[in-house]
């Protein structure tokens, strides 16, 4: 693996939606210059150029001829293997924005180009860099028993070139993967379309294989682009705790077992001697207590991370095998979904 020191010359490939502000990064982050951006769209680029400085191409090509270390590929999911071939063949460390590929075919091809080149490859699964899931796993809680997530937006009109499990669904699938350390044993999915042939709202219940305590963790996610609200929430229950997290409010409480257990013990004991417990308030009997999230930007973080990566030459935090796992979990839920439409 390339190790690398002094300042890494960085590119942008796609400047839309999220290319921005991997641009700006590109100018905050230290250790980074940020030398070029590629778009297709000639004003898009120009106005980035204006804004932040490097130079513009329309072409990939143009960027490696001109000289790049580092580059962040946010052009829509269906173009990132053509870039990141090019890329990684010329040894170019490159960040993929999330879903890796459109497909598990084009996901390995990009994966096996990384292997092959020898530079680093990270996804853009950002949920892990947010403080607030930074927080979760400080809890160390091991593996839950249950997960329950939900991830719904309004319409965008953006990302449409892929369905909303590999649009928005796979950032959850990629948290799931990363906490449970293991890929589902069994899927279940349903799904609606409503704008075009791929979903638009998805409901997967993913059954992971047992953990290192013996038992199997089931997670019932969520996904729509068609809510009339946005939220990101996610409850999680081990035997330790319980915790339930507000990843726009940036906040969440946990309650644990060994806090409230001597209360526990007292209302179980009553129960069981028949007392009428019905005039207690459950909320004041719970001791909650807030979850520790910190500060940062999670975009920021997550280059940093990868700058760091680059620099030390260790194995990047979300690498190409764990995008991989990603997409192919993704597709086993649109596939479960296809087929209990089709009453299979
Ligand atoms: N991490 C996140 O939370 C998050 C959120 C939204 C989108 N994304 C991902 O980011 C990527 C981009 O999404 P977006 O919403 O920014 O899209 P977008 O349509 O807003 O922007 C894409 C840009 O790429 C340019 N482009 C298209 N094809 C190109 C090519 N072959 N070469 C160079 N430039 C090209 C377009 O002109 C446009 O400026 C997608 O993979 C998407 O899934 C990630």
């Amino acid at each position: 693996m390339k190790t690398a020191s002094g300042t890494l010359r960085y590119g942008v490939i796609g400047t839309g939606r999220m290319g921005r502000h991997h641009v700006r990064l590109g100018t905050q982050i230290q250790g980074v210059e940020l030398v070029g951006v590629v778009d297709r769209d000639a004003d898009r680029r120009a106005e980035m150029v204006e804004k932040y400085g490097g130079a513009g191409h329309a072409e990939v090509e143009a960027l490696i001829e001109a000289g790049v270390d580092v580059v962040t590929i946010a052009t829509p999911t269906i173009h990132h293997r053509a870039a990141a071939e090019k890329l990684l063949a010329r040894g170019v460390h490159c960040l993929i924005e999330k879903p890796l590929a459109p497909s598990v075919e084009e996901a390995r091809a990009i994966a096996d180009a990384a292997a092959r080149s020898g530079a680093l490859l990270q996804v853009g699964h950002v949920v892990r860099y947010d403080p607030v899931m930074v927080a979760i796993r400080k809890l160390g809680l091991g593996m839950p028993r249950f997960v329950e997530v939900d991830r719904i937006s309004p319409m965008t009109f953006r990302s449409v070139d892929v369905g909303v499990v590999l649009d928005m669904m796979i950032h959850d699938i990629d948290v799931l993967l990363m906490l449970m350390e293991r890929e589902p044993e069994r899927v279940d999915a349903s799904a609606v379309n409503v704008l075009g042939d791929s979903e638009d709202v998805c409901n997967a219940r993913l059954t992971f294989p047992p953990g290192p305590d013996g038992h199997r963790c089931v997670a019932n996610v969520t996904a729509s682009r068609l809510a009339m609200k946005t939220e990101r929430k996610m409850r999680l229950i081990s035997p330790e705790a319980y915790v339930s997290a507000d990843f726009q409010e940036r906040k969440g409480n946990v309650v644990r077992r060994t806090v409230n257990d001597a209360r526990m013990a007292q209302i179980r004991a009553d129960l069981k001697a028949g007392k009428d417990l019905s005039s207690m308030n459950w909320m004041e009997l719970v001791s909650l207590e807030p979850l520790d999230v910190g500060a940062g930007e999670p975009l920021r973080l997550q280059m940093e991370d990868f700058v760091d990566a680059i620099r030390t030459g260790r194995k990047p935090f979300v690498d190409a095998e764990a995008g991989f796992a990603a997409v192919r979990t993704a597709e086993r839920i649109v596939a479960a979904a296809k087929a209990l439409n089709a009453g299979a």
